[in-house]
């Protein structure tokens, strides 16, 4: 296992670390988890030199940090650094945030939380947070050495994360990053500005939730025309890892062989270690993976709402990443919440209201009769 420093925090974790949020398989599932299997994952993968994991209160309909807390009985507590988070929906006030943070240290049988992180927040997510007074809470927390770092996980525009960033004293932010999402959410400019300001950033999301470890045939093909073979897990990690601001790459594995390969992979990666020829196979990786792009919708979301109730933007994007990676529609949450909200496809009433808001000028009607025919 590679160990990598965490910028100004002057400290090391394992270049892999592992997330706690789908040992059912299913990150939005309910809490049916396999609880032995979980501790037995767990306790492997710090055999196997991983010193940080990451879970959060609303894990599994609550119970990952539960199973973690038992999993790190037996003196594996000090042999890792535990990161967890506050969900927004769950504190209104003070007191909200002192019995959530004490609930968690309970689930989690420890007298501190080495990375406590604001949940998945945006630009109103942390408006949300400053005006309860998180900000100062997690000061006096820091203080009290209920939490060591004060932190955040990021799902929002750059310019937001810009903001953020620089609003706090953060010590370490969790940002989702891979090579599709370059230019998406905080993407390769909010890495490098975390670079500069010496915050080191955990990733999740390295493999897209899994769908970058199947490769479809376009990209399968210039993997396996590449000189030195390598599986599709071992370029993402790999590029991923090259990387300097990079600290600690989350995956959430799901079985021992998954673990096993991950501990292999990260036993291997270090920043600077992408030749020129390895870089340009990536970037032509990225570029078969948009070539599948099944419709050229940005999700701007000039077209809602829509007077039939049809989640346009949402059937849009569900049908891209059905195109792109080669994912089964059925397993996909997106569609299912949609399926669930009644904002399907076959309810547009053909008024063309959308089609005169776009500015992409895309032929939505018939774009959402082909969506639904590709996704059901
Ligand atoms: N704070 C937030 O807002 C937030 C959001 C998302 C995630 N997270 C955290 O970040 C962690 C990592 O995110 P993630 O779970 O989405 O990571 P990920 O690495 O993108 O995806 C994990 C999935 O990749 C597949 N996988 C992993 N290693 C593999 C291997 N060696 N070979 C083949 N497939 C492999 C598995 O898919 P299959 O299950 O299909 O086999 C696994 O479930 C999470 O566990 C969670 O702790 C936080
Ligand atoms: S054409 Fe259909 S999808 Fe577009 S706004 Fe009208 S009802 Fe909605
Ligand atoms: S207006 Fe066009 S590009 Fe924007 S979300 Fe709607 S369909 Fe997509």
């Amino acid at each position: 296992m590679k160990y990598r420093n965490f910028g100004k925090l002057g400290i090391q974790a394992s270049a892999f670390g592992l997330g706690c949020m789908r040992f059912n398989g299913d990150a939005k599932g309910d809490s049916t988890i396999d609880e032995e299997k979980a501790i037995s994952l767990i306790r492997r993968a710090i055999d196997g030199g991983v010193t940080y994991l990451d879970t959060a209160y609303v894990y599994l309909d609550r119970t990952s940090e539960i199973v973690l807390g038992k999993a790190l009985r037996d003196g594996y507590r000090d042999k890792v650094y535990i990161a967890t988070k506050m969900p927004r929906g769950r504190v209104h006030n003070r007191q909200d945030m002192e019995e959530l943070l004490a609930e968690e240290l309970e689930k989690l049988q420890t007298d501190h939380i080495d990375f406590y992180l604001m949940h998945g927040i945006d630009k109103e997510g942390w408006e949300y947070f400053k005006s309860i007074g998180a900000p100062e809470f997690f000061d006096e927390m820091k203080k009290a050495g209920k939490i060591r770092y004060k932190c955040f996980s990021f799902h929002g525009s750059y310019e937001d994360f810009e903001e953020i960033i620089q609003a706090y004293d953060w010590d370490m932010v969790q940002l989702q990053y891979n090579f599709m999402d370059v230019d998406n959410q905080a993407g390769t400019k909010g890495l490098e500005l975390c670079g500069k300001l010496g915050i080191p950033v955990v990733i999740m999301e390295g493999l897209l939730g899994g769908r970058l470890a199947n490769a479809p045939d376009n990209v399968q093909a210039l993997y396996d025309a590449f000189p030195v073979k390598r599986s599709a897990v071992e370029w993402a990690f790999r590029w991923l890892c090259n990387h300097p601001e990079i600290a600690t790459v989350l995956s959430g594995c799901n079985e021992v062989e998954q673990i096993e390969d991950n501990l292999r992979i990260f036993d291997t990666v270090e920043p600077g270690i992408m030749t020129p020829e390895e870089l340009k196979l990536m970037d032509d990786v990225r570029q078969a993976y948009i070539s599948r792009t099944a419709i050229g919708c940005t999700g701007c979301r000039y077209c809602m709402p829509c007077p039939g109730g049809v989640n346009i933007p949402g059937i849009f994007s569900t049908w891209n990443n059905v195109s792109l990676y080669g994912i089964d529609p059925k397993k996909d949450w997106q569609l299912r919440t949609i399926i669930q909200k009644e904002e399907t496809a076959d309810k547009c009433l053909e008024c063309g209201a959308c089609e005169a808001a776009c500015p992409q000028h895309l032929q939505i009607i018939d774009g959402l009769k082909e969506a639904w025919k590709a996704l059901t």
